[in-house]
């Protein structure tokens, strides 16, 4: 029910913003009014709150605003400062090279390329799966290819996006999906259908996992017509583990696939894009293209490895902690939180407030201060930094920054920011 509601309301804000019946207030805010909901906001400044240093060594920082905050540890940094490294543009860093074949390897793909960022990757990758100006591919409606890239795909390589609605699994109906497919090329009134994105685990939709049978149907399906599937995948691992099933059990249901490492898996920087040999050749020149063509590489790539070595299994440890989190929200006395604990399945989670007179960015303000009192009542000061996310909702993620104990501090603020605004509100009254 909260899901259908999250995803209603979040899909309602979109057809009003795109039928401008907005209140701009900012140039990258919108505040519409939603009924019963009270004001509410489809897109947020990402950038807020900021993680600000504080002076008082004896306040706790869990940060919890994404899984790309994470820093490399000592071994990551040591690899990178002793790695072997050449020319990657000429083909001849030797370490990029060993992170290339790694992944193509445990993705079971033909070859894999070394990317600057998971938007590079998708971009690309759209790039070579739609090679005529004006080509489409269809797209989820709550994806990150369509919400959260600025549209690259339109702007930087002429292609045109068609969505299908994202339901609240992260998946889409099939038949809505091969409704959207345009038959008749070279009919000169359309254009022509290229390729289905797909997205795993799903962002917005709360790091949700897409079900295999799903994956083996869109691809039947897309091949049925002639069109690829590319899965952005920049948290496919955390996927992965979650289902207890190696990589390639689910890449073998897409032609290529973008994979983060900057993300749960702690490296720096990178992202793998990976697929075909012919995919990847192509896919080197669009990256030169794009100036994502890296000379030393290796000093990058070697935190890579061992993000791809050392750092999977400790994924189910981000999938656990955010459990426990989304346990003691439903189980807050007094009650402020609603949230699905089947739809958290790996290192995120999504909620929302039950009083409507707090809103989100309130809320996370809260949670970044240390309020009155809260030392006596949690036994320390705690600032947990989480965002407002997309329709109304507040978004919590895991990542190896955020150890068990700093879930616990992070559950009890909850509890304690809970207290508060009830004695508040009754106190109103
Ligand atoms: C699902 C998804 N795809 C792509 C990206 C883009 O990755 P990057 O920030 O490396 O460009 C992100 C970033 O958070 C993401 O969550």
């Amino acid at each position: 029910m909260f899901f259908k509601t999250f995803t209603d309301s979040a899909r309602g804000l979109l057809q009003l913003v795109n039928r401008r019946a907005i209140i701009p207030q900012h140039p990258h805010v919108y505040s519409v009014g939603l009924g019963q909901e009270g004001p509410s906001r489809l897109y947020y400044e990402t950038a807020k709150p900021v993680n600000t240093p504080v002076s008082d060594a004896s306040i706790r920082t869990v940060d919890l605003r994404s899984d790309t905050v994470t820093k490399p540890g000592a071994a990551m940094r040591q690899a990178m400062a002793e790695a072997e490294v050449g020319d990657d543009v000429f083909g001849e860093d030797p370490t990029v090279n060993e992170l290339q074949k790694m992944a193509a390897e445990l993705f079971g793909m033909e070859a894999a390329l070394y990317v600057p960022s998971g938007t590079m990757a998708n971009l690309i990758a759209v790039m070579v799966h739609c090679r005529e100006r004006g080509d489409e591919m269809i797209v989820g409606d709550l994806s990150h290819l369509h919400i959260y890239e600025q549209g690259g795909t339109a702007q930087l390589a002429g292609v045109h996006s068609t969505t299908v609605t994202t339901l609240p699994d992260g998946t889409f109906d099939l038949d809505q999906l091969e409704s959207k497919i345009r038959h008749g090329y070279p009919d000169a009134h359309y254009p022509r259908s290229r390729l289905v994105c797909v997205e795993n685990t799903h962002n917005i939709q709360g790091g949700r996992v897409l079900p295999l049978p799903f994956l083996k149907e869109v691809k039947a399906l897309a091949e049925k017509y002639g069109l690829a599937v590319h899965m952005d995948g920049a948290r496919m691992m955390n996927a992965a583990v979650a289902q207890n099933v190696t990589p390639s059990t689910i890449l073998q249901n897409t032609h290529s696939v973008s994979v983060c490492l900057s993300k749960g898996l702690g490296a720096p920087v990178g992202t793998m894009l990976a697929g075909p040999h012919d995919f990847i050749s192509r896919a080197t020149r669009c990256r030169k293209a794009l100036g994502g063509g890296l000379r030393q590489a290796g000093i990058l790539a070697a935190a890579g490895k061992l993000a791809l070595g050392d750092m999977i299994t400790r994924l189910e440890e981000d999938h656990h902690h955010a459990r426990i989190f989304a346990q003691a929200l439903l189980e807050c006395d007094p009650p402020l939180y609603e949230v699905d604990m089947a739809a958290v399945q790996t290192n995120i989670v999504r909620f929302r407030l039950r009083d409507p007179s707090l809103t989100p960015t309130e809320f996370c303000t809260l949670m970044a201060g240390v309020g009155e009192c809260e030392q006596a009542s949690i036994g320390q000061g705690v600032r947990v930094l989480m965002f407002p996310h997309i329709g109304g909702s507040i978004r919590a993620v895991w990542h190896l920054g955020v150890t068990l104990e700093d879930t616990q501090l992070a559950t009890r603020k909850v509890q304690f920011v809970a207290r508060q605004h009830s004695q508040q509100t009754l106190g109103a009254h």
